[in-house]
């Protein structure tokens, strides 16, 4: 296979072609995302999307781990990032860099991602300097949802100062990129033009330096709620439900299985 991407790789791509992003939890649809992404999250939307969880703040380093390692399997070019859950990384450096160092040996990804600004500064510099690539993420950080009082616009008005001393606080620490979710797009278009690292963004500006969504959500398989910045370029759900309502009618119709999908007593077919 070819080698992947690398995190010096990604951050090499500032101001170039966009980066192309996108979230995955299986095999199968890592398979996928590889061949058209440059980057795949393992991202703690996972407790929402796959296990029905309220939030992402009960995701555990064991779901990350074992969603990262069936992701792994089917990458052979992205550069794989997972997601630290929450409460795996903002006691300390030290804390962090345990965490860290455990998801990336476990999973094989080539780069972390965690929540927060100029507060967790101190903690992607130790990491950097330690040997693992980290991603930031400022704007809406959803781990903060209690803190925040819900999934609001980050950074609109006077705030916007706020959200733009995170970024240069992430990058000056040595981030190779920074997610920025929910933050009004010029706002978005500032930060990417104040820094020399990748901004990729979730409901941020077409200016970013890329773009990130759920898959679950672009694809309509997730559709407990859709956020304005979700785009559904597929319906799946709806088709699921298609399909497993025909199935149903057919079973209790017996009409499945028909004869090609059934077995002789004798001849050919296995
Ligand atoms: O967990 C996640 O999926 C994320 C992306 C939306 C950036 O953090
Ligand atoms: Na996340």
């Amino acid at each position: 296979p070819q080698r992947a991407l690398s995190a010096s790789d990604i951050r090499a791509r500032k101001g170039g072609d966009p980066l192309v992003c996108l979230t995955a939890y299986t095999t199968p649809v890592a398979q996928i995302a590889d061949r058209h992404c440059d980057l795949v999250l393992v991202g703690d939307s996972v407790g929402m999307v796959l296990h029905g969880l309220p939030s992402t703040l009960e995701v555990t380093m064991e779901m990350m781990i074992l969603h990262g390692r069936a992701v792994a399997r089917g990458i052979d070019r992205a550069l794989m990032v997972v997601d630290m859950p929450f409460a795996s990384y903002e006691d300390s450096p030290a804390q962090a860099f345990r965490n860290a160092a455990r998801l990336m040996a476990e999973t094989g990804a080539g780069a972390v991602k965690l929540e927060g600004g100029r507060h967790m500064a101190e903690t992607i510099r130790f990491l950097v300097e330690r040997g693992i690539p980290v991603m930031a993420h400022i704007g809406l950080t959803p781990q903060a949802v209690n803190a925040l009082g819900g999934y609001k616009v980050q950074g609109r008005g006077a705030d916007a100062a706020r959200i733009l001393e995170d970024a240069r606080a992430v990058a000056a620490a040595g981030a190779f990129s920074v997610v920025l979710e929910k933050v009004p797009a010029a706002l978005a278009d500032r930060i990417t033009a104040a820094l020399a690292i990748p901004t990729v963004g979730i409901g941020a500006s077409a200016g970013c330096d890329g773009q990130i969504l759920v898959i679950d959500d672009m694809l309509g398989l997730f559709d407990a709620f859709q956020p304005k910045f979700v785009k559904r370029y597929a319906h799946l759900a709806a088709e699921a439900d298609t399909a497993v309502a025909t199935y149903a009618q057919e079973v209790r119709a017996r009409s499945f299985p028909a004869p090609a999908h059934v077995f002789a007593d004798e001849g050919a077919g296995s």
